[in-house]
Parts: structure tokens; C-alpha cells; sequence
């Protein structure tokens, strides 16, 4: 698997968690990464140990389910670099709630994040990449995806992102461009260290591994669909989660 050195990477919600693995593995591997984060500061400590460890990388602050902050993010990148190659739309937000209890403010908040923002992403970069014939489009979806008790909105959002990327893929395959989605299962990150503790521990405990997952799991897996040699690798979702969901997938 290999990157060919200063191809120009987008990887959205990289401040923390599993985008700040992805966008550290990218560098590592001979991208010019962006690090995309609605947080400036994380953003920019996550640059700065990328240059720090001999990486290329810039910060850019948005909000990626805004169209501005998108285009500005996808435009910075240009600007920089001439073009953008690959685009991880890994930014997510979860605002669970049992779904009689689910406000409107929670299911906007989360379709907007999770999934419009592959929508805004993924079209700014579009003609960069079908002007040069070659992209790599990532998007993060979730073991959630098939639903999940507490998550109507975010496992919807998850179900479409699959949707949303076959779709691209399909109708891009002719000009160079794939669009593959990871689904995530529970991965050590402060969104997963964002439950209950007990929950935490039922999940481990509920795992056929008995651990939960590392960002680099998931940030290998980006890498190879990233790569040069993944170009027919295209409409495809792939479960990353240690067989915690092995019998009810589809
Ligand atoms: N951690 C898991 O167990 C798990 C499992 C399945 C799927 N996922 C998915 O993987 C992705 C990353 O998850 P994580 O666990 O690393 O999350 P995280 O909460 O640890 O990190 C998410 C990052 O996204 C940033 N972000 C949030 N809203 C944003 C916005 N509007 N624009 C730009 N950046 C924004 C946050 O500031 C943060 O840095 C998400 O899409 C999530 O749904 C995670």
C-alpha cells in the first residue's frame, strides 16, 4: 500500500480521535494532510506533532456541515497545494436521546454534522478531483448504522453516509474516483469515553475481540482504501469491528 509523496489530504474532525490517527497515518505515509477540526487549538497541537514527527500538514478551523467553512477548507487546501486527492469525511457528533424523548434541535444537529457535511465536502472537492481524474474519497460511517437504542438520528445518518458514498462512487468510478465508507465498531476514543462507564465496560465485555478497538485500526483501513493500488476498491463499506456485529450484517 503506498501514497504517493505530496498527495493532498482532507481529513475532516481530525483534532481528535480516530481523524487525528487517519490524519497522522496519511502524513506518515507521504500526504500533505489538512486538518480539518471546528477546533482551532486541537487542531492545530495535532499539526504541529505531525511536523514535529517530519509530516507535512496545515490546520484549518470549520465547521464542515456549513457550507462557507467547506468551501474555505477544500479551498485553503487548493491554494496551498494546487489540488485535493483524498477527503475523509470522519467528522462526527453524537446527541443521543431515546427516540420519543429525541428533540428536533438533536436530529437536525446530527444529520447536519454526520451527514450533510459529506455532502458539502465531497462536493467542493469534486472538481479537483474530476479535473484531474483521480480521488479518494473515505467516509466514516458506523456499526450503528443497521440502528441503535438511543441513536435514531445518528444511526440514520450512518445508514445514509453508505448510501450517500455508493452513489459517488457509482457515478464516478469513469473518472478516477473512488468512495468507500468504514464502519467503525466501538473504537477507544473520547467520543466512546463519552458514555457511562458501565456502558463502556458492557461493550468491551460484549466483544468477541474483548477489547475495543485503536484509531490505528481504522486508520489502516483508511489508508489502504487512500492508497494508489485501491483504484478498483470502490463502492464498498467495510465492517472494522472485531466481529461485534458478525450475524446481523447484510
Ligand atoms: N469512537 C467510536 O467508537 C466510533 C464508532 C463508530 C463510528 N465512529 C465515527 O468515527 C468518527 C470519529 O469519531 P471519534 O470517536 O473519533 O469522535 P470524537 O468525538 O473523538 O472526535 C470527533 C472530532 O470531530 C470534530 N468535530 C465535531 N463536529 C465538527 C464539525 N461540525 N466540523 C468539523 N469538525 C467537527 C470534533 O471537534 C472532534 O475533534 C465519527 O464520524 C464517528 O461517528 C466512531
Amino acid at each position: 500500500m503506498s501514497i504517493k509523496e505530496g498527495r493532498v489530504a482532507i481529513v475532516t474532525g481530525a483534532g481528535q480521535g480516530i481523524g487525528e490517527g487517519v490524519a497522522k497515518r496519511l502524513a506518515q505515509a507521504g500526504a500533505y494532510v489538512v486538518v480539518a477540526d471546528i477546533k482551532e487549538e486541537t487542531a492545530q497541537k495535532v499539526v504541529d506533532e505531525i511536523v514535529a514527527a517530519g509530516g507535512v500538514a496545515i490546520a484549518v478551523a470549520g465547521d464542515c456541515g456549513m457550507k462557507a467553512d467547506a468551501d474555505r477548507i477544500v479551498q485553503t487546501a487548493v491554494d496551498k497545494w494546487g489540488t485535493v486527492d483524498i477527503l475523509v469525511n470522519n467528522a462526527g457528533i453524537n446527541r443521543d436521546a431515546i427516540f420519543y424523548k429525541m428533540t428536533e434541535q438533536q436530529w437536525d444537529d446530527v444529520i447536519r454534522v454526520n451527514l450533510k457535511s459529506c455532502f458539502l465536502m465531497t462536493q467542493a472537492c469534486y472538481w479537483p478531483m474530476r479535473n484531474q481524474k483521480y480521488g479518494r474519497i473515505i467516509s466514516m460511517s458506523s456499526s450503528a448504522c443497521r440502528g441503535n437504542v438511543g441513536q435514531a438520528n445518528y444511526a440514520s445518518t450512518k445508514a445514509a453516509i453508505i448510501a450517500f458514498s455508493n452513489t459517488i462512487a457509482m457515478e464516478n468510478a469513469k473518472h478516477g474516483i473512488t468512495s468507500n465508507v468504514i464502519c467503525p465498531g466501538a473504537i477507544d476514543t473520547p467520543m466512546a469515553r463519552s458514555v457511562p462507564a458501565e456502558t463502556l465496560e458492557s461493550w468491551k465485555k460484549s466483544q468477541p475481540t474483548g477489547r475495543l478497538g485503536t484509531v490505528d485500526d481504522i486508520a489502516e483501513m483508511v489508508l489502504y482504501f487512500a492508497s494508489e493500488e485501491a483504484s478498483y476498491t470502490t463502492g464498498q463499506h467495510i465492517w472494522v469491528d472485531g466481529a461485534m456485529q458478525t450475524g446481523l450484517k447484510g
